[in-house]
């Protein structure tokens, strides 16, 4: 099986490099994101964001939430209803640019914190719903330290909780599946690297999308790590998905 599979790095290295890629983001991270998707990335995260709370959670949190969009959108979408929001992450000056953001609106209140997802600093059970915007595959691609992630994120949902996650997929079609590649070899690596001057990390980003998981695996995935029933949703023709876990 493909899905658990990782590359010979030592598990730590792996942690480090990651690390150090998301210490070193540039400020133009979000001018970046909306451009190299044209705006979708918001789009996709606000539908997961609606997704997750269709159920009424009142505890939530987003993990990896990086400069916090996802996390805006949970806000945003809960302004009349008490909700506990909480958002993670183990990058500093990413949490530093969430934070600053949201202190210009006039949302409802959110607990940062910078923590691991290999080993988090709440109670087992405590969320109703964990979101997860475009880090799933930083959690799970080639990571020798996917077991832990997953089954920590599966320790702190309650019963019947549930992760949401939006996560860039592979497309069945194969002409779209080329020009999905095309993309990312040439926008996404190459020019977004260029544009933001962070070349190894685009490259990252491009190459880790081209070879990441398929639905079917990313579901099997999800259900080998305890989740009891798993939903897809693809967006434009698979390119990315939404998939809804219930433990
Ligand atoms: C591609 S960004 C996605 C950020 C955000 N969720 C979004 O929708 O744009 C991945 C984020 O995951 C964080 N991350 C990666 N591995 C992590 C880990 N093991 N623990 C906590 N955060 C992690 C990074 O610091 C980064 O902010």
């Amino acid at each position: 099986m493909r899905v658990m599979e990782t590359k010979h790095e030592h598990p730590e290295d792996k942690r480090r490099s990651l690390y150090r890629m998301f210490t070193r983001v540039p400020s133009s991270y979000d001018l970046m994101n909306r451009l190299l998707t044209l705006g979708l990335d918001e789009r996709w995260r606000k539908k997961a964001a609606k997704k997750c709370l269709a159920a009424g959670p009142s505890r939530v949190m987003d993990l990896c939430t990086g400069t916090g969009d996802m996390v805006m959108h949970l806000s945003r979408l809960s302004k009349n209803g008490k909700r506990e929001l909480h958002a993670l992450d183990f990058s500093p000056p990413m949490l530093n640019l969430a934070r600053k953001k949201v202190a210009k609106k006039a949302l409802i209140p959110i607990r940062f914190t910078e923590g691991d997802a290999a080993s988090m600093p709440y109670e087992t059970g405590y969320f109703d719903a964990i979101t997860v915007g475009f880090a799933f595959r930083n959690l799970t691609y080639r990571n020798p330290h996917t077991p832990d992630h997953l089954s920590e994120i599966l320790r702190i949902i309650r019963k019947d909780g549930r992760l949401v996650i939006v996560e860039t997929a592979q497309p069945d079609n194969r002409l779209l599946k080329f020009l999905f590649r095309l993309y990312m070899k040439v926008f996404v690596a190459r020019l977004g690297g260029w544009i933001s001057g962070h070349r190894a990390a685009y490259r990252y980003l491009a190459y880790s999308a081209i070879h990441y998981y398929t639905p079917a695996e990313i579901k099997e995935l999800l259900l080998q790590s305890g989740f009891s029933r798993v939903e897809t949703y693809p967006l434009m023709g698979g390119i990315a998905a939404i998939y809804v876990a219930v433990k």
